[in-house]
């Protein structure tokens, strides 16, 4: 199917089941690796049990040790880790195959490990997914779209929809390879059959209302001066000094509307907005800050740069410029020189070619926005100042 017929059809839409999405699928990650990373401090993963030690259930949140993973059974538990792309580069890899999807709707690839009997219960989320089978088989079963009041099982950890009836002709047995795409709030209900299983779920991000208008008033609240306000030089004599009457609220309504619909400052709110990092902590600016000099002398010896893992950039036509997002700021450049960074691909020296590319480096490798590529050569040096 192309991305066309898909984005008319399906995407936001209706559910799709894709068999043989990606043929002879093999696991980039293994479950031990899998559990290696909720172990790891900073790494958001969870533990879900259905018939855990205090409750059914029972959702814990890493970092989790040895002893987690030795008291659990051999069924009806899955282990979700969000976020896996930003640590497992080969992860990452398989973002380049949703770039029909922009970029900046992305939010990460969750990795879950179940073994037989695990779930997490019917549910809905609020965002689309694709639920990529890696390793094992899982049963999908998917009811209609619900409501934000659809019942949910009071007193436990997880919302779990309490009535959940399967739609004809939507369940089916998932094998590596296979993909199914949900819309937002499609009931679905997944678990792992008689294998362990893994499943990848490519998530995408989209901010409520709630959040885009308050963070979009925030953002221009902080763009106006205190000298511009209500105003009513067209006000005529009051009979009831108390009443708000329709031509204030006419005003309030044009003076406000007029305020709100700035397509460029809009454009700079969303795209900072968009841009903004999963996990804030993860961005590590460098401990010897770059200048010119030694970023340009870097790349010139043949280093390369990229976005450092979670690292989100986008761009957007600014006048006969550009605005560049990254990480939730943005900057002034060239539409060359915005394309080139945000595109994905290692920066190399060519770079320098392009007006003012220096100087835009030194700020986001400074940031922690973009870091270094580490060769082979740099890898054994690091090896060697560990076995020193
Ligand atoms: C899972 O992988 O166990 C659950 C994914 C989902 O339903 O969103
Ligand atoms: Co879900």
């Amino acid at each position: 199917m192309s991305a066309e017929t898909f984005l008319r059809d399906y995407w936001q839409k209706k559910p799709l089941l894709i068999r043989g999405a990606f043929p002879d699928f093999q696991s980039p990650l293994d479950p031990d690796d899998l559990a290696g990373l909720a172990c790891e401090d900073n790494v958001e993963a969870r533990l879900v049990e259905l018939d855990g030690p205090d409750k059914p259930w029972q959702v814990s949140h890493g970092p989790f040790d040895d002893e987690t993973f030795a008291r659990l059974g051999r069924k009806d538990w899955s282990l979700l880790v969000q976020a896996v792309d930003h640590y497992v580069p080969e992860v990452a890899e398989l973002l380049e195959h949703f770039t029909f999807i922009p970029r900046w709707r992305l939010d990460d690839i969750m990795v879950s490990f179940a073994p037989p009997g695990g779930n997490v219960g019917a549910h809905v989320d609020n965002y689309d997914v694709f639920l990529l089978q890696a390793s094992g088989q899982r049963r999908w079963q998917l009811g209609g779209v619900m409501g934000e009041d659809a019942p949910i099982i009071d007193g436990i950890d997880l919302r779990i929809l309490a009535d959940f009836s399967v739609t004809e002709d939507q369940d089916w047995v998932l094998e590596p390879g296979d993909m199914l795409y949900l819309p937002p709030r499609v009931a679905h209900h997944g678990i792992s059959q008689s294998e362990d299983c893994m499943t990848f779920s490519v998530g995408f991000r989209a901010p409520s209302m709630d959040e885009m208008v308050t963070s979009w008033a925030d953002y221009l609240g902080e763009q106006l001066d205190e000298s511009s306000r209500y105003h009513d030089p067209d006000l005529e004599a009051a009979h009831d000094g108390a009443l708000i009457d329709e031509s204030a609220m006419a005003r309030v309504r044009r003076q406000m509307l007029a305020a709100l619909d700035n397509p460029e400052q809009m454009a700079q709110w969303f795209g900072r907005t968009m841009t903004q990092v999963k996990y804030p902590d993860q961005l590590m600016p460098p401990i010897t800050p770059a200048n010119e000099e030694t970023l340009r002398s870097a790349l010139l010896e043949g280093d390369l740069l990229e976005p450092a893992p979670g690292s989100r950039l986008a761009w957007h036509p600014c006048k006969d410029q550009a605005a560049l997002f990254v990480d939730g700021d943005g900057y002034t450049c060239s539409t060359a020189l915005a394309k080139r960074l945000s595109s994905a691909r290692a920066i190399d020296q060519e770079v320098l070619a392009l007006e003012d590319a220096a100087t835009l480096l030194v700020t986001l490798v400074n940031r922690g926005s973009l870091h270094w590529v580490e060769d082979d050569d740099d890898l054994d040096d690091d090896d060697d100042i560990a076995d020193d």
